[in-house]
């Protein structure tokens, strides 16, 4: 039996309700396929910041570094501006524990009706390969002349060999193992004239250690336009911070809903724990209702066993999931139920 040890973080508003769906979900997989668990539950949140300034304490970081994995619900709630829930948790830990790949599979589960024409899930099912660490997304710049009408501010891209190889060549990885047959790069070189030439440069030469996987790439403007258009020409797509984030936003809405989306955030050479949420944030507009759909934070439990070699029992969990909602199963009202999330959680785990 091996034992995986988990820190918990509900974080915010839905946080705390689909974090329980998804233990629960995870206990059923692993009474099924042997997996133990040990679960560690932190209260690191906008709550917290109110009550001490900290969104989690000092030492955070070296208390999760103890852990096999992160299982995080969602950070951010009106009253502390995002900005600070951000840096203040999510991007510490994406960092300084080397999740440099932000990966999202965008795969439209039966039942779910898509928001494009014409489309079954055959034509929706790829992945979404985010870098996690830098790019545009850095703390260097500034800003001048402060409430004067010479103001300005500036922010700095950051794009090093060391981190475009290894999250293109985790994307062209990830397509060979997935049986998948081709790598798409998100680009825009045409009008950022430094960063993105060199992006594309990057991508040329790891490609070459891939002969046997094919390659497209396209200007990120009519890549999100293709992803509407075209979402069944996509095997794997890998870009760059910022262009990733907004890619694996529109991926799971042209899937169907960000509500069951999941994402990972992993550290390849699991030199450090990884960490697995849900796409969708803290939901104050339904919080506390009991409404939320659990199945982002379910299925972002199913990509933790698979990142710890579970790979059957995070297979039987995405297919209770998608049991569940093409079989009549109960749906919450986003798939236009009326079932709460326990309900959902319950006949999932139950389908298992
Ligand atoms: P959101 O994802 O929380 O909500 C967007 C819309 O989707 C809302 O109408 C919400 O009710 C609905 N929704 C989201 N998840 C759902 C679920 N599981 N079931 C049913 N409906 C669901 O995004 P929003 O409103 O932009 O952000 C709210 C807060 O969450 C902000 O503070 C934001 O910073 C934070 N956030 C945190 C993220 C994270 O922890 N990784 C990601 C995105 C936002
Ligand atoms: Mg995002």
């Amino acid at each position: 039996m091996s034992k995986l040890k988990l820190a918990v973080i509900p974080g915010d508003g839905i946080g705390w309700e689909v974090i329980p769906e998804g233990i629960k979900v995870l206990e059923a997989a692993g009474a099924k396929f042997g997996i133990e668990y040990e679960f560690t539950e932190f209260d690191w949140s906008c709550e917290r910041y109110h009550k001490t300034g900290q969104m989690m304490p000092e030492d955070g970081i070296e208390q999760l570094k103890t852990f096999d994995s992160i299982f995080l619900g969602a950070v951010g709630f009106p009253g502390v501006p995002d900005h600070v829930s951000l840096w203040g948790l999510l991007i510490p830990i994406r960092r300084e524990m080397e999740q440099y790949v932000n990966l999202r599979p965008i795969r439209m589960l039966k039942g779910m009706t898509c928001p494009l024409v014409g489309r079954t899930s055959e034509d929706i099912d790829f992945y979404v390969v985010r870098e996690n660490n830098e790019g545009e997304y850095s703390a260097i710049g500034g800003r001048l002349f402060e409430g004067t009408d010479r103001e300005m501010a500036m922010q700095e891209s950051v794009f090093t060999r060391l981190g475009t190889d290894r999250v293109m060549r985790y994307a062209f990885e990830l397509c060979r193992r997935t049986g998948k047959e081709k790598v798409t790069s998100a680009t825009k070189s045409n009008g950022i004239i430094h960063t993105m030439p060199y992006w594309d440069e990057r991508f040329a030469a790891v490609s070459k250690e891939y002969p046997d996987l094919k390659t497209d790439q396209y200007h990120i403007d009519i890549l999100t336009a293709n992803f509407v258009l075209h979402p069944d020409w996509f095997d794997v797509v890998v870009g760059s911070n910022l262009f990733g984030d907004i890619l694996s936003d529109l991926g799971p809405a042209v899937a169907g809903s960000i509500a069951i989306a999941p994402s990972a955030n992993i550290n390849p050479e699991k030199k450090y724990p990884s960490m697995f949420e849900p796409v969708h944030g803290s939901a104050p507009d339904i919080a506390g209702k009991g409404i939320a759909n659990p199945i982002g934070q379910i299925w972002s439990g199913a990509m933790l066993l698979e990142h710890h070699g579970h790979q059957e029992a995070a297979d039987a969990i995405v297919a209770a999931c998608e049991a569940v909602i093409s079989g009549g199963g109960p749906k919450t009202p986003d798939l236009g139920g009326q079932a709460s999330t326990k309900d959902l959680g319950d006949a999932i785990a139950a389908a298992i």
